[in-house]
């Protein structure tokens, strides 16, 4: 992470913009009943948009924009940076790029989905270096919430209070099993790269398939019982379908701090150079051993 200048210790400083992702998080998932329709316009990604996609996010930018240590926000569902009014926000530090609604196919379905949350220390787009917080929350049959602040990942149970959110803290210093037991790969067989595929015909064969369509339920696992997530370039499309702002540099973030790997093929997903907002990336993340030999493979 940026050491670029000493600053209050980021629990406190980025703490508010935490704790708002969780309780407007608790809000959204209360709110996604009767929000499953589809709406008329795409998302600059040209992905259809639902309107809990768009509710989501209006309410994470108006939260968010509101405190005085975020000075822009960026998502998924919207083309530009939002820069918060300089008048009413004090030192403007923090520039939070969200997915609001992160495996939101999965709505229809009922299956697990929710929010990605990167907190960077410099303007967007931004270089995972210098993300100083990333999180994801998990809408399971519990709603938990995973963060990564500060050299390491906590875990917690998300509740109402009567105060707000209350955050539960469930694991601590979260790390990666040594032993990894599950893969998930994206995209469809016939449209992986030759190499990708020779990966997958060895994987297949040590791990078992644990795959959900909502990227972050399914790093989740990966953090858990071990093991690899990618969504990989694909023939058709090189750069394959993850957003690098909200989806691979968080997710990357989170892994590499519990002590795993995260690569776009070549090198780790943090130091993939910024060039626009919806910039696409291929994500592998996972146990460094698997993480290692996909670099090897691809480098066929
Ligand atoms: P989003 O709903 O924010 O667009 O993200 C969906 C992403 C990611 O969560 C998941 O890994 C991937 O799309 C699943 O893609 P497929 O439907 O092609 O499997
Ligand atoms: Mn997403
Ligand atoms: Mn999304």
């Amino acid at each position: 992470m940026s050491t670029r200048h000493s600053r209050l210790p980021s629990e406190m400083t980025v703490e508010r913009i935490v704790r708002t992702v969780a309780e407007t998080s608790l809000d959204v998932r209360e709110g996604l009943a009767g929000r499953r329709g589809y709406e008329d316009e795409e998302n600059p990604s040209g992905e259809k948009q639902l309107a809990a996609d768009l509710w989501a996010d209006e309410l994470f930018e108006e939260r968010l924009l509101a405190i005085e240590s975020v000075a822009a926000y960026a998502s998924e569902e919207r083309s530009g940076v939002v820069e918060a009014d300089r008048t009413a926000n004090g030192d403007g530090r923090y520039h939070v790029a969200i997915d609001p609604l992160d495996g939101s196919s999965n709505l229809r379905t009922n299956n697990t989905m929710g929010v990605i949350l990167a907190v960077y220390d410099s303007p967007l787009p931004a270089r995972g270096r210098d993300l100083v917080a990333s999180a994801f929350v998990l809408f399971g049959p519990l709603t938990t919430m995973v963060v990564a602040v500060d050299g390491s990942v906590t875990e917690y149970v998300l509740e109402r209070g009567s105060g707000g959110v209350e955050m539960r803290t469930v694991t601590e210093e979260l790390t990666l099993p040594d032993e990894p037991t599950i893969y998930g790969f994206g995209g469809r067989v016939p449209n992986w790269t030759a190499d990708f595929e020779a990966y997958v015909r060895e994987v297949e064969r040590e791990l078992k398939l644990r795959y959900g369509g909502a990227m972050i339920a399914d790093v989740n696992q990966v953090l858990v019982y071990g093991g690899v997530f990618a969504y990989p370039g694909l023939e058709s499309h090189p750069k394959g379908k993850l957003r690098l702002q909200f989806e691979g540099n968080p997710v990357g973030h989170i892994i590499e701090t519990a002590g795993g790997r995260s690569s776009n093929g070549e090198r780790s997903l943090l130091d993939v150079p910024p060039e626009r907002i919806h910039q696409r990336v291929p994500v592998h993340v996972g146990n460094t051993g698997l993480i290692d030999r996909l670099e090897a493979a691809l480098d066929g």
